[in-house]
């Protein structure tokens, strides 16, 4: 049936054979544009699973080479770090993120070695997983996280990331100027190519519950006061503003699946790559659902990163990219 006064009027014929889908498919993945996270120790031997995130693991040094080489192979587009200092390593600073030797510095330099220029090498830059109490700064005689104390650590820890090698600084801090502090530390130092991607839109979210344990976070109380409130969608585009004029060479909005209304908005409104982070929490449910036959889970993780992209992420870190950019060719 077709309507009356339109009868030539057919959507469907463009939707008849996988040949014409796939012609007019108006997004699609590619593994250039997908970013995998991983967790690095320095006091494991092997590396060790994670119960809320199967399929993905802390790596020692040494396998994170592998996994470097792996994902060189799949063609992703690049890597971003995450350091799990030993708890006898975490103090009120976050000293650990501004050790030349400290586990994240250490593992950017060996991740930079064995990436060449196969792909990016990007280190996460906030103070949480290096300070005991959890919070991504430093914080005040009054217990309330010290913005401007906070931005001297990052500056600190820019500079440390910048020497180990690292090629795009991912700023995910949440404090106000971080982005222009962060750049303008850079600059002094010399490493005026250094880029910065800035966690423009980064929500408070139940979504990052499994990756607490991934990183050993030992964060008490919450992040209502730097990380934005789930209610605001205007507020997002504002800190994504902001940030390209501090300097951002790239913004990123997180979580993804939740925030697919922000995604699109600061893709209108900013003139630099959008970037989503499909978070530990997006990662878990779907792997949860999949393991008890509830979902089918190639479908769900590809529908779930087309759907980033198409609100108008430009690229995706998610926990599959390296399995995704596989699949994708047809490896
Ligand atoms: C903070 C940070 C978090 C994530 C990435 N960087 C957690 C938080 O803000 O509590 C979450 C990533 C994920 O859930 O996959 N350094």
């Amino acid at each position: 049936m077709t309507s009356g006064s339109f009868p030539e009027v057919r959507p469907r014929r463009l939707r008849s054979t996988p040949a014409l889908r796939r012609l007019v498919a108006e997004t699609r993945v590619h593994p250039a544009q997908l970013v995998l996270p991983l967790f690095v120790r320095d006091d494991i031997v092997e590396p060790a699973p994670l119960q809320s995130m199967p399929g993905v693991v802390q790596h020692t040094f040494d396998s994170l080479r592998g996994a470097i080489a792996d994902a060189a192979e799949a063609g992703i587009g690049g890597v971003m770090l995450f350091g799990v200092p030993a708890e006898s390593a975490k103090d009120a600073l976050g000293s650990g993120a501004t050790d030349p030797d400290g586990v994240l510095n250490a593992a950017t330099r060996i991740a930079v070695e064995e990436a060449g220029d196969a792909l990016v090498v990007q280190t996460d830059l906030c103070l949480d997983e290096f300070t005991d109490h959890g919070h991504c700064g430093v914080l005040a005689p009054d217990g309330s996280v010290d913005n401007d104390a906070s931005l001297d650590r990052y500056r600190d820890m820019a500079i440390e990331q910048a020497r180990a090698g690292s090629q795009l600084l991912g700023l995910s801090g949440m404090m106000d100027g971080q982005t222009a502090a962060v750049r303008a530390a850079l600059d002094a130092e010399g490493f005026e190519n250094v880029a910065l991607l800035a966690y423009a839109a980064k929500y408070a979210s139940a979504f990052y519950g499994p990756f607490r344990e991934a990183v050993g976070s030992t964060l008490r109380g919450d992040r209502m006061s730097y990380q934005l409130d789930p209610a605001n969608r205007r507020e997002g585009v504002r800190e994504a503003v902001l940030d390209v004029a501090e300097g951002a060479d790239i913004v990123m909005v997180k979580p993804a699946m939740s925030y697919l209304d922000l995604v699109s908005d600061v893709a209108a409104a900013v003139p630099v790559p959008v970037w989503a982070y499909q978070v530990s929490g997006e990662y878990a449910m779907i792997e949860a659902a999949a393991a008890n036959g509830w979902i089918d889970r190639d479908r769900a993780i590809l529908e779930t990163l087309t759907s980033i992209r198409r609100a108008g992420a430009e690229a995706v870190l998610t926990y599959w990219a390296v399995e995704v950019a596989r699949t994708l060719k047809g490896l």
